[in-house]
Formats: C-alpha cells, sequence, structure tokens
C-alpha cells in the first residue's frame, strides 16, 4: 500500500511538472504537485506512526518529526508569503540548500542507524555504502554551494567572479580528495572517512560556486536544484524509500532540463557558465562617445503609440525592478481602448529567472494570449508600428546578431531593431547583466526614454489621455 501511494504521488508529480509547462496551467500544476508532497508525507508519517508501535524509541521519533513539519512547514509559508518576486530565487536557493543538506544527513543518520559510527557490527552492503558517500557528497556541495549563490544574489557576498588559485584545478584536486575519502570510510569501514567527506564537499561547494559571476546565478541554482534532487535519490535508496527516489529523480532530470535550457537561450554551455566567470553585473556606465541618441519625453512616446496599429511590449529586468508591470498592463489597455493591437514578447532568459516576465505579467493580469514567444514574435517586429522595450537590454542587443566579435555573439534575441520604431524605456546608457553596449540605443529608428520604468509607463499614460 505505501509503494502504491508513492507510486500515486510521483505520478502526481509528473501531473504537476507538466502542468508547469505552460503559463495557463501553471498554477493548477503546482498545485496537484503540492498534493503529491501531500499524500507522501502523509504517507511516510503513517509508516512510521505503524513502525513506532513496535518501539517506544521510535514513538519519540514520530514527534519529533511532526514538530519538525509543523516548525518547517510554518517557516515556509511565512517565507513564501513575505518573498518579492525579484527575491524568488535567493529562495529557491535556500530551499535547494536545505533539500541538499537534509540529504545528506539522512544519509549520515543511516549510517549512525545501522552502528557503522556508534561501533556495532551491523554493515551496510557496500552498494549502499557507495550510495552513502554519493548523497553526503552531493547534498553537502548543493548545500554550501547554494548559500553561496544565495548571499551573491543577496549581496552579502561580491556578485563579481572571484578567481580561484589554479582555477578549475583546484576544485578538481577536491574531487579527487573527497572520492579518496569516500575509498577509505567504505572500503575500511572507517566511520571517520564520511566525516573528512562531508568537509571538503563544504569547501568544494563555496569553490565551485564563488568563481561564477552574480548574474549567472539562476543557471547555478538551477543546477544545484537538479543536485539536491539527486542526493534525495540517493538517500531514497540508502532508506529504501520510493517515494524519496521519485521525488528526487524528478527534481534531479527536471532541473538539468532547465539548466540546459537557460544555457541555451544565452548560447552558453553550461561548462562556459560554470568556468568562464562571465557577468559583470553593475558595471560601469558605456561611455557614448559622441554617439548620438534620440532622447524622448513620455509626450513623443505617447504620440507615438497613439498612431500605431501594432506595438509589441518587450519587458526585461528593469520591469521586474521597477515593479512595472501593472503600469504597462493599464497602458496597454489604454492603447487597446484606441483600438491598438498590443502583444508582449518574452525572451526565455529576460529577468534574471526562468519565467520572470511571465509572472509578473500574469500578476498584473495580462492575458495568455498575447504573450509571444522569441519564434513567436521575430518573425511579427517587421510588421510592427512600435516596440516598447521596457527595462531590457541584453535581450534586444543586436550586436548578438550582427557583431562576431561580441560576448554575446550567437544568443538569439528579440528582433525588436526590425520594427518602424523602437521606444527603450531605461534609466541612462547603462549596460545590463552582460556588460557591454548596445548598438540599438543610437539607431534613427530608436527613441530614448531615460526613466525608471514605472513612472515613464505612467506619464506615457497620462500624456496618452491628453491627446
Ligand atoms: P539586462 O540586459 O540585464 O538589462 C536590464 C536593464 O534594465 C539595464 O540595462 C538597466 O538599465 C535597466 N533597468 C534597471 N532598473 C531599471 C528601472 N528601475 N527602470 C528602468 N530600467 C531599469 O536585462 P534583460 O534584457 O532582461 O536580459 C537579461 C540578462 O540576464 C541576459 O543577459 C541573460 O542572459 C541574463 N540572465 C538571465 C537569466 C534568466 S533565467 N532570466 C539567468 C541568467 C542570466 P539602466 O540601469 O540604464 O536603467
Amino acid at each position: 500500500m505505501t509503494a502504491l501511494l508513492y507510486l500515486l504521488s510521483g505520478v502526481l508529480f509528473i501531473l504537476g511538472l507538466r502542468g508547469l509547462g505552460s503559463p495557463r496551467t501553471a498554477r493548477r500544476g503546482n498545485q496537484i504537485a503540492a498534493v503529491g508532497m501531500l499524500v507522501a508525507s502523509v504517507v511516510t508519517l503513517v509508516y512510521v506512526f505503524d513502525q513506532a508501535r513496535q518501539s517506544d524509541a521510535l514513538s519519540v521519533l514520530w514527534w519529533v518529526i511532526i514538530l519538525g513539519a509543523l516548525i518547517g512547514g510554518a517557516i515556509g509559508a511565512v517565507l513564501a508569503l513575505k518573498v518579492q518576486m525579484t527575491s524568488m530565487p535567493e529562495l529557491v536557493a535556500a530551499f535547494n540548500g536545505f533539500g541538499g543538506g537534509a540529504s545528506a544527513l539522512v544519509a549520515f543518520a543511516a549510517i549512525v542507524a545501522t552502528g557503522t559510527i556508534v561501533g556495532t557490527d551491523v554493515q551496510y552492503a557496500t552498494e549502499t555504502e557507495v550510495t552513502v558517500a554519493l548523497s553526503i557528497a552531493i547534498g553537502v556541495v548543493t548545500l554550501s554551494g547554494s548559500f553561496v549563490a544565495y548571499g551573491k544574489l543577496k549581496g552579502i557576498i561580491t556578485g563579481k567572479p572571484v578567481a580561484l588559485p589554479g582555477g578549475p584545478y583546484f576544485n578538481l584536486m577536491l574531487v579527487i580528495l573527497m572520492t579518496a575519502a569516500s575509498v577509505w570510510a567504505i572500503a575500511f569501514n572507517e566511520p571517520m572517512g564520511y566525516w573528512i567527506l562531508a568537509a571538503i564537499a563544504v569547501v568544494l561547494g563555496i569553490t565551485g560556486v564563488i568563481p561564477i559571476g552574480g548574474a549567472d546565478m539562476p543557471v547555478v541554482i538551477s543546477l544545484l536544484n537538479s543536485l539536491s534532487g539527486v542526493a534525495a535519490s540517493m538517500a531514497g535508496f540508502v532508506i529504501g524509500n520510493q517515494g524519496l527516489i521519485i521525488a528526487g529523480a524528478l527534481v534531479g532530470a527536471a532541473g538539468f532540463i532547465l539548466t540546459v535550457q537557460m544555457s541555451e537561450a544565452m548560447n552558453r554551455s553550461i561548462a562556459n557558465v560554470l568556468f568562464a566567470g562571465f557577468g559583470t553585473e553593475g558595471a560601469a556606465p558605456i561611455d557614448a562617445g559622441d554617439k548620438p541618441v534620440n532622447s524622448a519625453t513620455p509626450e513623443d512616446v505617447a504620440i507615438s503609440l497613439a498612431y500605431a496599429q501594432k506595438v509589441i511590449v518587450v519587458p526585461g529586468y528593469g520591469l521586474a525592478v521597477a515593479q512595472a508591470q501593472h503600469a504597462v498592463r493599464e497602458l496597454a489597455t489604454a492603447l487597446e481602448e484606441r483600438d491598438v493591437v498590443v502583444e508582449y514578447a518574452i525572451h526565455p532568459v529576460a529577468g534574471r529567472m526562468p519565467g520572470h516576465m511571465n509572472v509578473l505579467l500574469a500578476e498584473a493580469d495580462v492575458p495568455y494570449d498575447v504573450l509571444l514567444d522569441l519564434d513567436q514574435s521575430n518573425p511579427k517586429f517587421p510588421h510592427t508600428d512600435v516596440t516598447l522595450v521596457v527595462g531590457a537590454n541584453d535581450v534586444v542587443n543586436p550586436s548578438a546578431r550582427d557583431d562576431s566579435g561580441s560576448a554575446i555573439y550567437g544568443m538569439p534575441i528579440l528582433e525588436v531593431d526590425l520594427a518602424a520604431t523602437t521606444v527603450v524605456i531605461k534609466r541612462s546608457l547603462s549596460p545590463g547583466f552582460a556588460g557591454i553596449d548596445n548598438p540599438l540605443f543610437y539607431l534613427p529608428s530608436t527613441m530614448m526614454l531615460f526613466s525608471d520604468a514605472k513612472a515613464a509607463l505612467e506619464n506615457i499614460h497620462a500624456a496618452l489621455i491628453e491627446l
């Protein structure tokens, strides 16, 4: 019965993941997966309760589990309710870290419980001990790595890539040492080996993430998420829990697919993200020299929009910073009332986390059917009167298409420069995440509105009403 119910929760997780594949079904998908997790948790509790009836020691543990679930659940609920949308990657990083740490603890506890550390004769099979070592290694790397990622995103640790002495070879050396510690632990039945393994894994998590630039953290977090799933799955094998094996494997696979997709959308390999020290967030403003810029007022932009037939809005990271999602929706509604067709083009890596723009626009009740992805929007730009770029920069940079020497050459972009007029709302000529200049800003067909995105959209809206 327990195995069947774990299977049921696995099926619910898969249906949930399927729902998450589209913004329209994402909310339902999340709810289905949450029900799956509830089923798995209740089954585990009932199973442990059943065991507890046979032993006093275990009945104490049962209450520990209930208390842990209540306290953990309360903390999780408060965090999820209070978190700002822009801080979501940090929260996910912390959750991943705790997930990895929990898996490592389960593996450790299994070893302790069977007496390898307390010194009884009880012994696991070698393959299970290998699984314990892997679970500890991967779980602890995830724990310390996730907290470095958290620190980088929060600004507690520098977001700049920090070069290590020896570069990636330093980390390779740590992996070799961890393998040696595991072999010592397993082959010589030496519990101290597991402790040394865990200690080196703490260092590897830190030295693995610290050389990576702050803006690449979403990719790193996704990879760590995948690792936390692998660690959970390993822990599932150690304690013979099918639910943990299934859920961990799903997290491992889904996190890895997401990592690959994000890297592809930036035209970079995972190795490049992990080892190239890319990302110069906070780079110095670009000196435009004597390149001319068409600086526009909200009134100028309002006139262009009012007389357009087709407008495509391109949101970027700046929209999230300015929390301008409601302002953009209100402006779009005012334009629609004037029979202007308004759509939104969403780049897969716009913002700082997967689906960042979709979530923001959904919050402002922008209908899903006017959200276009990269492939749908690019053929539309040449037939668009005005593209309204709100706080986006790298994802609309034509250098990625035209300049083979550019750091982002080859990254698929939204070709907004093909529209009749492009309006770019941002505060200055500062670069985006990639730290490079954007020729779009200097095109004769581009109007630059230098302002905070929310204020700019509200001012354009006000000017539109006056027309
Ligand atoms: P960016 O290229 O980072 O540009 C954002 C722009 O927003 C900046 O140039 C900034 O210019 C402007 N901005 C900031 N605050 C603003 C405000 N309050 N009002 C108006 N504008 C504001 O953003 P993007 O085009 O969305 O591209 C995302 C970048 O992040 C890509 O390079 C991508 O590869 C990278 N990245 C994304 C992800 C995911 S999963 N989304 C993961 C890793 C990396 P000013 O300072 O002049 O205002």
